[in-house]
């Protein structure tokens, strides 16, 4: 179980992208304030998505909320500033991009954003060996990044575990995000394995009854918390 309190997190990638704004405003109407944005450059994944002029144009229109950028992309030093600037609250790069890990979340960090780390299916707690101190979050890929709607990986959920005992050990307060076919079903597991931050796609963003009701069901299946 967490210290922190849990979040759900929508991911834009499963909202109807002629609406994005509408889409926001149906998530603050069901109470959502934590929105996952996935920056996707066609190179390090394969599929393309949108950049930090997306962010900017919804900034407005959740003004006070969490805007969580997730960049899947080959060079996120080039991309850091762009999106500090269009208003992003936490930039999660990813392990296997990043050159100069530390430099780029310790210049996260001094723009006044959450530095987030990702890490693939395939990747290990090593990289992140020498950065704990760094780290305002960890995000536990549990597909291959890339795409929406794809199966859950048990092998890679195991990190969560993995990272609460972590994060206890060592005192440390980094939130454990998990991403990647999160639903009802996934969700109590993850929760209980410590997970502090649930993005989810077509479970949340995708309901086909809205996310009001995607949230309500999501919440419902993790209820203990
Ligand atoms: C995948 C993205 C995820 C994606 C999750 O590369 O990082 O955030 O939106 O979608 P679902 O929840 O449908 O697996
Ligand atoms: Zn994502």
């Amino acid at each position: 179980m967490s210290p922190n309190p849990l979040i759900l997190s929508p991911s834009l990638l499963a909202a109807d992208f002629g609406d994005f704004a509408g889409a926001v405003r149906r998530c603050a109407e069901a109470g959502i304030d934590w929105y996952h944005f996935d920056v996707m450059d066609g190179h390090f994944v394969p599929n393309l998505t949108f950049g930090a002029g997306v962010v900017r144009a919804l900034r407005p229109v959740a003004a006070d909320a969490c805007f969580d950028v997730h960049l899947m992309v080959t060079n996120p030093d080039a991309h850091v500033a762009g999106f500090v600037d269009a208003g992003a609250n936490a930039i999660t790069i990813h392990v296997e991009a990043a050159v100069h890990l530390q430099r780029t979340l310790s210049t996260i960090r001094a723009a006044g954003c959450l530095a987030g780390v990702a890490l693939n299916p395939a990747t290990g707690l090593e990289p992140l060996a020498y950065v704990w101190d760094d780290i305002d979050l960890v995000l536990v890929m549990t597909v291959n990044p890339g795409f929406g709607g794809q199966a859950f990986l048990p092998s890679a959920a195991r990190k969560v575990a993995e990272l609460d005992a972590l994060r206890r050990e060592r005192g440390l307060s980094f939130r454990i995000s998990v991403d990647g076919g999160v639903d009802p079903r996934t969700a109590p597991g993850l929760v209980a394995d410590g997970a502090d931050v649930l993005v989810a796609g077509t479970a949340l963003m995708g309901h086909p009854a809205g996310p009001g009701a995607g949230l309500a069901a999501l919440r419902e299946s993790v209820v203990s918390r």
